[in-house]
């Protein structure tokens, strides 16, 4: 009896015991920190961080197809990142531009790891170039607009501001840090946004893959002795509403040195074409979907940053929407063949009203008011003309559009010629 309790004893202590490790057990394996399934742990980043390589250590696919910009060099047809000249291409360019730097340097673009070596090489550049120029060109700028303010960044002259500009464009220019949401970063573009009534702040996910490139691929101008960066939007993004904005302001670029007309240069305005009213914008598209395409590592999808022309590689650029990849590039080399024939002929369109209008001026009877009205007519004319040459696609962004404002341009040309032949007449 007394060995049978002293068994019993015995064992409930040894069951006691063996349930309090099998508890504390459990407490302590469920207590641990989850598991890291080769996942690298997230490093924290500054905010506004210009250096890639920093926020590359959390987002290394992100980091080294954003590192291809720097080197993919491929020439397409009408586009491509082979920084050719195209004044010497297209000589016609050299008259229309007269006066303007455009007429001595005018490359095609290439990707945006090129954009501080590119800048610092144009020919464009002299004493009175504005830090203004580096708006788009460097991811020092969202830390120094907030440092400086975008007016005293605008005043300080491109050389001096030169000194604190380090890096090309990365990661800060459209992410904020560690929460990798898309932001607008240029105070020009939220201020534009503004002066329409529109809070990017309010905008979806699927609008700000769009809106992050109009922080530079978009029409703008240095308004004003501290050539502060505005972008001309407070009455519409239309190539009229453009016009009319600046005819309002009475602003001007420059004096053409042939006819003698106040033009203004238009900058690549890829933003304002493609939202007006093209198909795929109005079908949802963005530009992040064709030029930013999802891509697969292994098992890991993200969005290739090697932005480029889409034309590199439409397989993934257009096949996730098209089944027919073939038939959709031949269509994109039938709209910029027609484009281009299109563009080249308001081009004759221009020269030949210049060269009316130089004549007509070089006459000493010449009827003064319709000689403004000619070089007003020639200013309309290469604006339109201007806004689809010095967009990025080819008309390829919004052909029918392309189309009708290249119509435009040559019929204003045309007039301005007959004006100035009749000023010559009078
Ligand atoms: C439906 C697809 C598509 C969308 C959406 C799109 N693009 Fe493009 N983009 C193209 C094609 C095609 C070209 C022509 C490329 C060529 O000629 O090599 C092009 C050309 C360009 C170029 C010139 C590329 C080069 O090689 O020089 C730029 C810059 C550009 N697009 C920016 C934008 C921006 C900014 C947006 C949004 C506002 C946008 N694109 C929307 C298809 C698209
Ligand atoms: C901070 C300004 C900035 C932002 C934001 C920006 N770009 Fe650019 N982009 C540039 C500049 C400047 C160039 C020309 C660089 C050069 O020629 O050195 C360029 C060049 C390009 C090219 C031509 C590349 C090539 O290889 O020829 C494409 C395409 C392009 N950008 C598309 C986009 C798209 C799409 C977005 C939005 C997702 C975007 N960019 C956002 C400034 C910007
Ligand atoms: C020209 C603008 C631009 C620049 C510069 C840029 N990104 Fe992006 N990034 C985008 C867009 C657009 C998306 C798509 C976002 C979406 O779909 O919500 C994106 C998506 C991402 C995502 C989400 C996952 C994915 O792949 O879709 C990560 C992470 C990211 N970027 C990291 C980076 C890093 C790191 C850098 C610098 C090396 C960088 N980005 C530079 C525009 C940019
Ligand atoms: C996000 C999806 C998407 C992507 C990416 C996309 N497209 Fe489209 N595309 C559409 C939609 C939607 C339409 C309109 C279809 C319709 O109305 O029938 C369209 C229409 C077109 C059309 C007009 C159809 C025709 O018969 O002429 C062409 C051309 C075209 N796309 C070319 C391209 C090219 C080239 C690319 C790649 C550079 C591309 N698309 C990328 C969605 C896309």
């Amino acid at each position: 009896m007394r060995k049978f309790l002293n068994s019993t004893i015995i064992l409930s202590g040894i069951i006691v015991i063996l349930t309090a490790i099998t508890v504390g057990l459990l407490v302590y394996i469920k207590n641990q920190a989850p598991p890291v399934r080769g996942i690298a742990p997230i490093t924290a980043i500054a905010a506004m961080e210009p250096d890639i390589a920093e926020w590359g250590l959390n987002f290394p696919n992100q980091y080294t197809t954003f590192l291809e910009t720097e080197s993919n060099q491929t020439r397409t047809s009408y586009g491509g990142s082979d920084a050719c000249q195209k004044v010497e291409e297209d000589p016609r360019l050299v008259k229309l531009f007269a006066g303007n730097p455009f007429s001595k340097d005018y490359k095609e673009d290439r990707g945006h790891r090129n954009t501080l070596t590119d800048v610092r090489a144009t020919e464009r550049l002299n004493e009175k170039t504005p830090g203004t120029c580096y708006s788009c060109k460097s991811a020092d700028n969202p830390s120094l607009w907030t440092d400086m303010g975008m007016a005293a960044y605008d005043k300080t002259p491109f050389k001096d501001l030169g000194q604190r500009i380090h890096n090309p464009i990365g990661c800060a220019n459209c992410h904020e840090a560690n929460t990798m949401r898309l932001i607008v970063t240029n105070p020009a573009l939220e201020e534009a946004l503004a002066a329409q009534g529109k809070d990017w702040h309010t905008f979806t996910r699927q609008e700000m893959r769009s809106v992050v490139c109009a922080n530079c691929h978009v029409e703008y101008y240095f308004a004003g002795e501290g050539k502060y960066l505005t972008f001309p939007w407070s009455g519409g993004t239309t190539v009229e509403a453009i016009d009319d904005y600046y005819t309002a302001l009475e602003f001007s670029d420059w004096t053409h040195a042939e006819s003698g007309a106040n033009m203004v240069k238009m900058q690549h305005p890829d933003f304002e074409l493609f939202t007006a009213g093209s198909t795929h914008y109005n079908a949802g598209a963005s530009c992040a979907d064709c030029h930013m395409p999802y891509t697969r590592d292994g098992a890991a999808k993200f969005s290739s940053h090697n932005v480029q022309s889409p034309l590199v590689d439409p397989a993934a650029s257009c096949g996730a929407c098209h089944t027919d990849v073939e038939y959709v590039t031949d269509r994109v080399a039938g709209i910029q063949e027609q484009v281009a024939g299109t563009m080249s002929a308001a081009e004759e369109a221009l020269v030949a009203a210049i060269d009316a209008i130089a004549a007509a001026a070089d006459t000493a009877k010449v009827d003064q008011d319709l000689l403004a009205e000619a070089r007003r007519l020639h200013r309309s004319a290469q604006l339109r003309w201007d806004f689809v040459a010095a967009e990025n696609s080819m008309g390829f962004h919004n052909p029918e559009e392309a189309l009708r404002i290249l119509a435009s341009a040559t019929d204003l040309a045309r007039q301005a010629q007959i004006k100035a032949i009749q000023a010559q007449g009078g």
